[in-house]
């Protein structure tokens, strides 16, 4: 479809591009992709897993695919990529959806519980962090109100490998500051966030539409981290508009 202008859609940890699956469909008119990130759905893994080498996978991916400029649309380690594809290649990004992420450094502590992490998933397994995972990524109403969402988000967590998983959080925890890359950012931008996400809260994403000249901010109530399969309608009527002002 190369005359349709191309939708980039980058995932979280430790999901694949499985958790995009409405959005496949959802925006006519678009050539949408959603590529997976180092070794999430046998995609080979990465000798140096960074956030910076996932961004370069990535843009070698959208090479592949024929797919030079783009709308980058990012959730949580998604736009951590999507920061690197700033950094080293800026002239590819038409336009930006930055959901439920942020552009600071983890914390001491969220860094020791990452390596504890990485422990788990080499020895415990995916099933083991989807448990971990599940109470901090799903808001409460989802997790009280939507139990087919929590068995959705489990059994796409336990569908990735345990290594896969410890290479995303050895990425994530040394990942750059990426405030910096703000400033030069010149094309449309949306950010978008759940209400109740405790990952990455909205103080993170009024941060980032502060720092963007021109953004807009978009708040999906009764919603967590995991906006898109959360709130899927309330998350595609976003995109579709923010879309429209592009073409
Ligand atoms: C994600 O949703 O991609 C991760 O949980 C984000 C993080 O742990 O920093």
């Amino acid at each position: 479809m190369p005359n349709l202008p191309a939708l980039v859609l980058v995932h979280a940890f430790p999901f694949g591009p499985a958790m995009w699956r409405r959005q496949m469909t959802a925006f006519p008119g678009w050539h949408v992709v959603a590529p997976p990130l180092p070794g999430f759905d046998e995609h080979p893994r990465l000798d140096d897993p960074t956030m910076d080498n996932y961004a370069r996978d990535l843009l070698g991916t959208l090479d592949k695919m024929g797919v030079e400029r783009a709308v980058f649309c990012g959730l949580s380690m998604g736009g951590y990529t999507i920061f690197g594809v700033l950094r080293q290649a800026p002239e590819r990004v038409l336009g930006l959806i930055l959901a439920d992420t942020r552009t600071s450094i983890d914390s001491p502590e969220r860094r020791a519980a990452r390596e504890r992490s990485i422990a788990l998933a080499r020895t415990a397994g995916p099933a083991a962090i989807a448990e971990e995972m599940i109470p901090n990524i799903l808001g409460e109403t989802t997790r009280r109100r939507r139990p087919e969402v929590v068995e959705e988000v489990r059994s796409i967590i336990t569908s990735q490998p345990g290594e896969t998983i410890a290479d995303g959080l050895l990425a994530m925890m040394n990942r750059p500051d990426s405030a910096a890359v703000l400033d030069h950012i010149t094309v449309p931008t949306m950010i978008v966030v759940g209400d109740e996400d405790t990952v990455t809260p909205p103080s993170d994403a009024e941060f980032m539409h502060r720092r963007v000249q021109g953004s807009t901010l978009v708040n999906i109530p009764a919603t967590g981290h995991m906006a898109n399969l959360e709130s899927p309608d309330a998350f595609d009527d976003a995109v579709r508009s923010f879309l429209r002002r592009i073409v």
